[in-house]
């Protein structure tokens, strides 16, 4: 029996809703797969600052560091989204990120046949696409000092610093090898080395490391190019490994792929991943908060669904139980079952709810 505590943030908006059919999947999942699962919920993001001021309360922290895994909903939305604010819902994320030192964001896109309908793509260049982008989320432009504002005689000017040490780029870029090599063994490595120090810092590290991982194809790609090569032939990708600020765009591009972001889950891993080896995580759907929808039972649980099945095989070492959701996942799709952001028009939509009953009972039957 494997024992694992789960610290488990429901967060803003939908996050709750979603989050609920994410923890009973798991509560579902456990006992089939020897897994004895305790779970720890907590208050961050917006409702953290409602109730006491801050997006991450240290007691919160210390919850998610506690724990072998974190489950997180989404954080944010539009009252508290003022520019000028001294604290904001989104530095709850960096906080864990950085806190937990989270550093290997895995983001896997790949395409649902039935839902091909749903993407603005054409059916030719979507069939078959399964690629997992591995962003670096501890370092980077995110966290560079100084970031500030600045008042100078010619008026006002502002600076971000992207920084990256070698030991970043090195553990981020093994941590994407050790995927590939769980995978088809192709790694895109993803930079700016025409224009930027850090990237030709990251070539040259990425390149080192290459030589440890032989068995893998490896190639480099500027981030411009890799930008249309995403949307003319994503189906030629595997592994693609990039830093932060790259990888946050890059991933909202490639969700695009998967029609929905209602359907696309994460991992951010404190170590790379490696079979049988259980690693510290946090685990959350890519899609917000959704504040327009939030409340309504409208919202697609299946990118947090998926994100527990994530949550099984980087934190709990189970395999088996991450495929046994993927698979209730997968025939649910197949059954026709679709929640009201993958309807086509005319199809009869089910709620949040239902669609999580849907994926349990698939889990038991
Ligand atoms: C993401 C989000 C976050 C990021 C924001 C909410 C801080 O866009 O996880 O991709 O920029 O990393
Ligand atoms: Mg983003």
């Amino acid at each position: 029996m494997t024992q694992a505590t789960i610290a488990v943030f429901p967060g803003d908006g939908i996050g709750p809703e979603v989050t609920a059919e994410a923890v009973a999947t798991l509560e579902a999942v456990a006992p089939r797969h020897g897994l004895s699962l305790t779970f720890s919920t907590g208050t961050i993001g917006g409702a953290a600052i409602d109730a006491s001021g801050e997006p991450l309360p240290v007691a919160e922290l210390a919850r998610a560091r506690a724990a072998d895994a974190v489950l997180l909903g989404a954080v944010g939305g539009p009252r508290w989204d003022d520019p000028a604010a001294r604290v904001r819902p989104e530095q709850a994320l960096l906080g864990l990120r950085q806190g937990l030192g989270l550093y290997a964001n895995l983001r896997p896109v790949w395409t649902v046949p039935e839902l091909l309908p749903a993407s603005p793509l054409r059916r030719e260049i979507l069939e078959g696409v399964d690629l997992v982008v591995v962003r670096e989320l501890t370092g980077g432009i995110y966290f560079g000092r100084p970031s500030e504002r600045r008042t100078t005689p010619e008026g006002r000017a502002a600076v971000d610093t992207m920084v990256y040490t070698e030991q970043e780029v090195a553990r981020l870029v093994r941590a994407a090898f050790a995927l590939a090599r769980q995978r088809r063994r192709r790694l895109t490595s993803v930079d700016k080395a025409n224009i930027l120090a850090t990237s030709r810092l990251w070539r040259e590290v990425a390149h080192e490391v290459a030589r440890e991982y032989p068995d893998v194809a490896y190639e480099d790609v500027l981030v411009d190019a890799m930008a249309m090569h995403l949307i003319r032939r994503p189906r030629d990708f595997d592994v693609i490994a990039t830093e932060n600020l790259f990888g946050d765009i890059l991933t909202d591009e490639a969700s695009m792929l998967a029609g929905s972001m209602g359907m696309l889950p994460s991992a951010s891993l404190a170590g790379a991943p490696l079979p049988g080896t259980p690693c510290r995580g946090l685990y959350e759907p890519i899609h917000g908060s959704a504040p327009d929808i939030a409340g309504q039972d409208r919202a697609n649980p299946l990118a947090a669904i998926l994100s527990a099945a994530m949550l099984c095989r980087h934190s709990l070492a189970s395999p088996a139980a991450a495929k046994a959701i993927e698979a209730a996942v997968s025939g649910v799709l197949a059954a026709g079952h679709r929640t009201a952001d993958l309807a086509a028009r005319g199809e009869v939509a089910v709620g949040c709810r239902a669609m999580g009953r849907l994926v349990r009972e698939r889990l038991e039957g």
